[in-house]
């Protein structure tokens, strides 16, 4: 956060409009709508809950199958269930973790086989990077079955020079704490201005446009705060400085562990421009300690690193549920390490990341340096609170 941030909140918060409704909440709602290049924009209180709209809107309920990456995080899967539809879970590259095209084709040829079609299909833009859409469009084309995108890592990321956000009949955004854009907890919906409007509507507990408290349906209080809003608007100016880091700090990462033996990232782009939000290296296990020890190690360094998402058919709640494949999603979260990527890491913050990883790997025995031994980050830690700013600068994941 800068000073930008904490002037607009105020400003927010000194007109009183202290609320979820509110010109900082409209603002928010264009400059997203731009960002996205659709019609409309709701921000909501969280992406899950845009996730969960986004199902609402397209009428998905009880008898319905909707299919899921199965690397990504667990709002995906919790909100089909959330409108009683049933998940059917598709595998997933092992490298990027984006959904498989040959799973999916499976996936969706063996229901339509048995007779059923999937009422949509949820697509992730795993760490900030667009999903390949040229190959699952034309898929989903062929099996008439509509996309969700779940843009919740990728805002600012593009395939084909179209932007995350635009490709799904609607797409979720979130603006989580951990997310390379933040209003410390919220998200969006964008799409076509009809089913925006119905978002929206159900957002705001369904209520009509009449004096009196008249409801038509079974609505949410979904609405993000005005105040949430001004936040995001201070962020939403630095999304291309943010992003040009964030992507730095992986070229980085890449240059100087990507070339261990061994050691690999996926490529940043599918035909196009990942946001940077989550640089993930995948260590061969038959070469290199399993990622949960590396992340010990780290943690004695106090950096904070994490595993990747754990497969949802591994997950207590889905290990009965429908899947398509599974061992490529399986292979990702046997080999990820997520590190840390905030996009206040300074140059000596990667160098101290980047030599810890080198010693937990085994490969430098250089002691490495503490935080507090660092001279050139001063220059981005506030003294006051220097022990929170260098927390989110090093995180890895929520
Ligand atoms: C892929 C994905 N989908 C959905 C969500 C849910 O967003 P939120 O935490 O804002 O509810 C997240 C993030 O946390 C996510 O990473």
């Amino acid at each position: 956060m800068t000073e930008r941030e904490r002037n607009v909140l105020l400003e927010a918060f000194d007109s009183n409009w202290i609320a979820p409704v509110g010109p900082a909440l409209d603002e928010f709602e264009a400059r997203l709508r731009s960002i996205a290049h659709t019609e409309a924009a709701v921000a909501v209180t969280s992406g899950t809950a845009a996730l969960h709209l986004a199902l609402l809107v397209m009428d998905i309920g009880p008898g319905d199958i909707v299919l899921c990456p199965s690397v990504t995080f667990v709002a995906c899967a919790n909100v089909i269930e959330y409108v009683g539809a049933t998940p059917h879970f598709v595998d997933c590259d092992p490298v990027s973790g984006n959904l498989d095209a040959e799973s999916l084709v499976h996936a969706l040829s063996s229901l339509d086989s048995a007779g059923h079609r999937a009422a949509a299909l949820i697509v992730v833009d795993l760490y900030g990077v667009c999903a390949d859409y040229t190959t699952i469009n034309a898929i989903c084309e062929r099996y008439d079955v509509p996309i969700i995108e779940d843009a919740a890592e990728a805002i600012g990321a593009s395939h084909l020079g179209n932007p995350a956000g635009s490709f799904g009949t609607v797409a979720a955004f979130s603006f989580n704490g951990n997310k390379l854009v933040t209003t410390g907890g919220g998200g969006a919906l964008v799409g076509p201005a009809d089913l925006i409007a119905k978002a929206k509507h159900l957002a705001c507990q369904a209520r009509q446009p009449v004096r009196h408290f008249e409801h038509d349906a079974i609505g949410y209080a979904y609405r993000l705060s005005n105040l949430s809003a001004a936040v995001g608007i201070a962020q939403l100016e630095r999304l291309d400085s943010m992003m040009s880091h964030t992507r730095a700090i992986h070229r980085r990462y890449a240059e100087e562990l990507g070339t261990i033996d061994g050691v690999r990232f996926a490529s940043q782009s599918t035909d196009g421009f990942g946001n940077g939000w989550l640089s993930v290296a995948h260590l061969d296990p038959s070469l290199h300690p399993s990622p949960t020890a590396v992340c010990d190690a780290l943690a004695q360094h106090n950096i904070e690193a994490r595993p990747t998402w754990k497969p949802m058919h591994l997950q207590a709640m889905f290990t009965s549920a429908g899947r398509t494949g599974g061992a490529g999603s399986e292979a990702h979260f046997a080999t990820g390490l997520c590190l840390p990527s905030g996009s206040s890491m300074s140059n000596a913050d990667q160098a101290r990341v980047i030599q810890a990883v080198k010693s937990a790997l085994n490969l430098e025995e250089a002691p490495v340096i503490d935080v507090a031994d660092q001279i050139d980050i001063a220059d981005q830690i506030d003294v006051r609170d220097g022990q929170s700013q260098q927390h989110q600068g090093n995180r890895a994941t929520t």
